[in-house]
C-alpha cells in the first residue's frame, strides 16, 4: 500500500472525496435555490407563521400548483391582521386555499388536527424577543418546538422548510443543525433564497408592516428532510 502524508492511498482518496463533499455541499448553498414551485406541485402545504399571507398566496397563484391543497396560517388572531393580511386572506381564499388564524407552529395539535402534509413551511420565523428561553436564544427555542411538532404533521417523505436571513448572527440565534437534531432530523440542507425571485411576496416583520429582509441580502432556505 502507498503512503500519502502518513495516510494509505486508501485513505487519501477517501479523505479527498470527504473534503469534495463537503464543498459540494457549501457550494450548495451559494449556488442552488430550493424549487418552491416545483415541491408545491407535489401535493399539500402547511405554511405557519405566514405574518401577511403573502408568500402563501404568491405560491399559490403559481402554474399547476393546486390551490386548494393548501393551508395558510398565522400566529395572529384574525382581528389583528393587517389590511394587507385580511386582502391576502381573501385572495387565498377565492383560489381554493384554505386560511387559518391564531396558529401557533409550536402548539399545531391545537388548531390544525390531525390532518398531514407533503410540505410544511416556515418562511423567516421570528418570536421578536431576545430574552433567553430555557437559556437558550428564543428563536432557536422556537424552531427546535415548530421542527418537533411539525413531525407529527408530515406525510410519509415530507419536507419541513424554514428560510431565515444567512449571516452569522442569524445562524448562532437559530443554530439550525442543533434544532434538528433535537428534533430528530438529519442536519438540512441549505439552499440560497432571494425574496426577489417571488415579486408578490413583500416580507414582513414581527410586530408591524416593516419588511425584516430590509438591511439583509443574503438568505437561505434549510430544508428538513424525516
Ligand atoms: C419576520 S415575520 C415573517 C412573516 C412571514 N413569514 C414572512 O416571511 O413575511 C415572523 C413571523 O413569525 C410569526 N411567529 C412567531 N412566533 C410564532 C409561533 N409560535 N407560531 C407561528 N408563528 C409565529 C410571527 O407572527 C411573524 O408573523
Amino acid at each position: 500500500m502507498y503512503e500519502f502524508r502518513g495516510a494509505t492511498l486508501q485513505n487519501a482518496v477517501h479523505q479527498a472525496l470527504r473534503y469534495r463533499a463537503l464543498s459540494t455541499k457549501k457550494l450548495a448553498k451559494v449556488a442552488a435555490k430550493f424549487d418552491f414551485t416545483a415541491r408545491m406541485r407535489m401535493g399539500s402545504v402547511l405554511f405557519v407563521g405566514e405574518g401577511n399571507l403573502s408568500f402563501a398566496l404568491t405560491m399559490s397563484r403559481e402554474p399547476r400548483v393546486p390551490a386548494s391543497l393548501i393551508l395558510a396560517t398565522v400566529y395572529e388572531a384574525e382581528e389583528d391582521l393587517t389590511d394587507t393580511g385580511y386582502d391576502n386572506a381573501r385572495k387565498l381564499l377565492k383560489l381554493g386555499s384554505s386560511v387559518k388564524t391564531g396558529v401557533d407552529a409550536t402548539q399545531l395539535s391545537d388548531t390544525i388536527g390531525k390532518r398531514q402534509f407533503h410540505t410544511i413551511i416556515f418562511q423567516f420565523p421570528n418570536v421578536a424577543s431576545r430574552d433567553p428561553s430555557y437559556e437558550q436564544n428564543p428563536n432557536h427555542v422556537l424552531v427546535t418546538r415548530f421542527l418537533k411538532n411539525a413531525r407529527n404533521y408530515l406525510k410519509p417523505g415530507g419536507l419541513v422548510v424554514i428560510s431565515t436571513v444567512d449571516n452569522p448572527f442569524y445562524e448562532g440565534a437559530f443554530k439550525m443543525d442543533e434544532a434538528a437534531r433535537k428534533a430528530g432530523f438529519a442536519a438540512p440542507d441549505i439552499y440560497t433564497f432571494d425574496p426577489k425571485d417571488y415579486p408578490g411576496y413583500t416580507h414582513q416583520n414581527t410586530a408591524n408592516e416593516e419588511s425584516a429582509a430590509d438591511g439583509h441580502t443574503a438568505f437561505a432556505t434549510f430544508v428538513f428532510s424525516g
